[in-house]
C-alpha cells in the first residue's frame, strides 16, 4: 500500500483542516467524510469532491477506507473509536483521547485488541521548538530539571465561542501542555497536583476562565501550568503560549503566539498562525500536517506511531486530577 485512504468523522473546525491536509499529502488520500449536520455534510462533500455519509458506521463498512481521522468533540470520542477499531480501520483521533480515564483506557484496549494503530493528535510534539526543548532535556544538557512552566492562553472569541461551555478548560486546552511536560520528564512520574481555577466571565456557561496548576514530580521537580481562554477579544494573537525548563546545568525558553510575523492595518495589529496550521498559498502547513504525515508514514511502513496512546491516557489522568483539585480545593495525590 502506497497511499492511505482516509475517511474523516466530524467535519467541523478540525475536521475541515484535517481534510485539507489529507487531500494534499502525497501519502494520503481523502476518500470520504461522515458528518451529521446536513448542510455541512453537503457543503464539504462538494468542496472536497468525496462521498459523504450521515452515519459514520456506513462509511466504516467501506473496504476502500483504510484509516479514519476522528474529529468529533471531546466528549464523543469513545463510540466512533470503538466502531472504527471493530471495522479494522487505522485510527487517528483528535486530542484529548477521551473525557474520562475509563473511556481512554477502553479506547487503547479496543485498538490493541483489533490490531490497528491508534495515535492521538498531540500536535505540539511536532512543533520543532517543543521537540528541540525536549531533546535538550532528554540529552541531559540542562542537568536535572528543577522546574518547568507552561502557558497556553487564548481570546474568549475562540474556544468559549466554539464550545459554549461544553468542556472543562483543563481537559480541552491544558492537556496539550500536560502531554508535553509528561513527555519531557518521562520516565519520571507526577506524584501530586494542586490547582486553582477562576469562574467569572464563563461561569454562566459552567466552565472556567483560567486554570493554574502546580504539579510535583517524583524527582522533586515542579511544573507550573497556566491556561486561560478569556483574553480580551482584541488580543492580537489567537494563542499566547510559552514554556520554560530550568535545570541544574542550564535552562531553555520557548515562546510563541507573537509569532515573528505582524500584519498591521489602520485599526490594529495581528499575529497570524504560522505554527499549527497556517495556510501557505494553497497548502496547509504546520504541526497538524506533520502529525498526520507521521501517522500515515507509521501505518504505511508498519512502524510504531510516534505518540504512544498510553501517553495520551496519562495526560487525561493528569488533566482530570487538576479539575478535581480545583473543584475540591485539595491537593490530589497521584500515587
Ligand atoms: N489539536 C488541536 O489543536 C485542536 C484544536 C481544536 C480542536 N481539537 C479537537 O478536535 C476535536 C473536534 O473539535 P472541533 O473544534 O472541530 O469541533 P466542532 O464542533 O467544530 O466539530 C465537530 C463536528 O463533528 C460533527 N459530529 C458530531 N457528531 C457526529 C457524528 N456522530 N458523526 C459525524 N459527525 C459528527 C459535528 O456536527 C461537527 O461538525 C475535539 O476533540 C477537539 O478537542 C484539537
Amino acid at each position: 500500500m502506497e497511499t492511505l485512504r482516509f475517511g474523516i468523522i466530524g467535519m467541523g473546525w478540525m475536521g475541515q483542516l484535517h481534510a485539507e491536509v489529507l487531500h494534499q499529502l502525497r501519502s494520503t488520500r481523502l476518500a470520504a467524510i461522515a458528518e451529521i449536520d446536513d448542510a455541512r455534510r453537503q457543503a464539504m462533500s462538494a468542496r472536497f469532491g468525496v462521498q459523504a455519509y450521515a452515519d459514520y458506521r456506513e462509511m466504516l463498512a467501506d473496504p476502500e477506507i483504510d484509516a479514519v481521522s476522528i474529529c468529533v468533540r471531546d466528549l464523543d470520542h469513545l463510540a466512533p473509536v470503538l466502531a472504527a477499531a471493530e471495522a479494522g480501520k487505522q485510527i487517528f483521533l483528535e486530542k484529548p483521547i477521551a473525557a474520562t480515564v475509563e473511556d481512554s483506557e477502553a479506547i487503547v484496549s479496543a485498538a490493541s485488541r483489533a490490531g490497528v494503530k491508534l495515535m492521538v493528535g498531540h500536535l505540539l510534539r511536532f512543533d520543532p521548538k517543543y521537540r528541540q526543548m525536549r531533546d535538550a532535556v532528554a540529552s541531559g544538557q540542562l542537568g536535572d530539571v528543577i522546574h518547568l512552566y507552561a502557558r497556553r492562553n487564548s481570546p474568549r472569541t475562540e474556544g468559549p465561542a466554539r464550545y459554549r461551555g461544553e468542556l472543562p478548560l483543563a481537559l480541552h486546552v491544558t492537556v496539550h501542555d500536560l502531554d508535553i511536560i509528561l513527555w519531557m520528564l518521562r520516565p519520571h512520574k507526577p506524584v501530586s497536583v494542586y490547582a486553582e481555577s477562576v469562574e467569572k466571565l464563563l461561569a454562566p456557561l459552567g466552565t472556567e476562565d483560567s486554570v493554574f496548576a502546580l504539579i510535583r514530580f517524583d524527582t522533586g521537580a515542579v511544573a507550573a501550568v497556566e491556561s486561560s481562554w478569556v483574553l480580551p477579544a482584541g488580543t492580537p494573537t489567537k494563542l499566547d503560549y510559552q514554556m520554560e525548563v530550568v535545570g541544574t546545568e542550564g535552562a531553555s525558553y520557548l515562546s510563541g503566539g507573537y509569532s515573528g510575523l505582524a500584519l498591521v492595518s489602520g485599526t490594529g495589529i495581528e499575529f497570524p498562525d504560522n505554527f499549527h496550521q497556517p495556510a501557505v498559498g494553497n497548502v496547509r502547513m504546520g504541526d497538524l500536517r506533520a502529525e498526520l504525515e507521521a501517522f500515515a508514514s507509521a501505518v504505511l511502513s508498519g512502524e510504531e506511531v510516534p505518540v504512544d496512546p498510553r501517553d495520551s491516557v496519562d495526560a487525561v489522568r493528569l488533566a482530570l486530577a487538576i479539575i478535581q483539585s480545583a473543584r475540591s480545593g485539595q491537593r490530589v495525590s497521584l500515587l
